[in-house]
C-alpha cells in the first residue's frame, strides 16, 4: 500500500450514522477485531479487550450509549464493539509510576483508530461513540467497576446511497509545523 492508497482509506472512513438493514456476519466482525488488535501499545502491554456485542446483550449496551436520546442511529448497527481496559500484566504497573502518562487511555484510543480503519477496509461503516454511560456499560457487560471503557464503536453496512462527506479539517498550517 502506498500513501495515496492510505489517504483514500482515510478519506473514505467517516462516521457512519445511517446503517443498512443488512446484517454483518460475525466472521467479518471477528476479522476486523483481529486485525485491529495488531495496534501498538506502550511497552507492548496490550492493556485492552474488545467486546463485540451482536447478541442478547446488545439492547442493554445500546441503552448505555443512547441515554438522553443520543446516538439513535446505533440501533441499526450490526455490532457494538466495546473498547475496554483489559489485563495489563505486570508491565503496566511500571507504566503507572508515570502518572502523567495515561498509557492505557492512549493505547485504547490507538486501538480504536485501528478498528475503524479495519472496518472501513472491510467495507463497513463505523462510528466511534464517546457519549456513553460507563456505569451502565459495565453493568451490561459484567465488567468490574475499575475497568475503563473510553470508547465504543458502532459498526454495520452503511445505508444504500449513504454519501461520503467531504472532510472538514483545520488548515494544515494551523496544526502542523516542520521545524
Ligand atoms: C472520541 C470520539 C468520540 C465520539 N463520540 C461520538 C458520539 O458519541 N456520537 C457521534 O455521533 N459521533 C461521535 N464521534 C464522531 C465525531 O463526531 C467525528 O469523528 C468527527 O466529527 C469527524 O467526522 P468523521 O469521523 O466523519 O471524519 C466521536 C469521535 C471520537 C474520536
Amino acid at each position: 500500500m502506498n500513501i495515496q492508497e492510505l489517504e483514500k482509506l482515510y478519506l473514505q472512513r467517516q462516521s457512519c450514522r445511517e446503517f443498512s438493514d443488512m446484517v454483518v456476519p460475525n466472521e467479518v466482525i471477528c476479522e476486523i477485531c483481529r486485525v485491529a488488535l495488531l495496534a501498538p501499545s506502550a511497552m507492548n502491554a496490550q492493556p485492552w479487550q474488545l467486546i463485540a456485542v451482536t447478541g442478547e446483550k446488545k439492547q442493554a449496551v445500546l441503552a448505555a450509549i443512547q441515554h438522553l436520546g443520543m446516538n439513535k442511529f446505533a440501533s441499526k448497527a450490526s455490532a457494538i464493539i466495546v473498547v475496554a481496559e483489559g489485563k495489563n500484566g505486570g508491565l503496566m504497573k511500571v507504566g503507572a509510576a508515570f502518572k502523567e502518562n495515561e498509557f492505557v487511555r492512549n493505547d485504547l484510543g490507538i486501538l480504536t483508530a485501528h478498528l475503524v480503519l479495519a472496518a472501513e477496509a472491510a467495507g463497513l461503516g463505523s462510528c466511534i461513540i464517546g457519549w456513553r454511560n460507563e456505569a451502565k456499560l459495565r453493568e451490561a457487560l459484567g465488567l468490574g467497576k475499575n475497568v475503563k471503557i473510553p470508547e465504543v464503536v458502532a459498526v454495520g453496512y452503511p445505508a444504500e446511497g449513504y454519501p461520503v462527506r467531504e472532510k472538514k479539517r483545520k488548515e494544515l498550517g494551523e496544526v502542523f509545523r516542520l521545524i
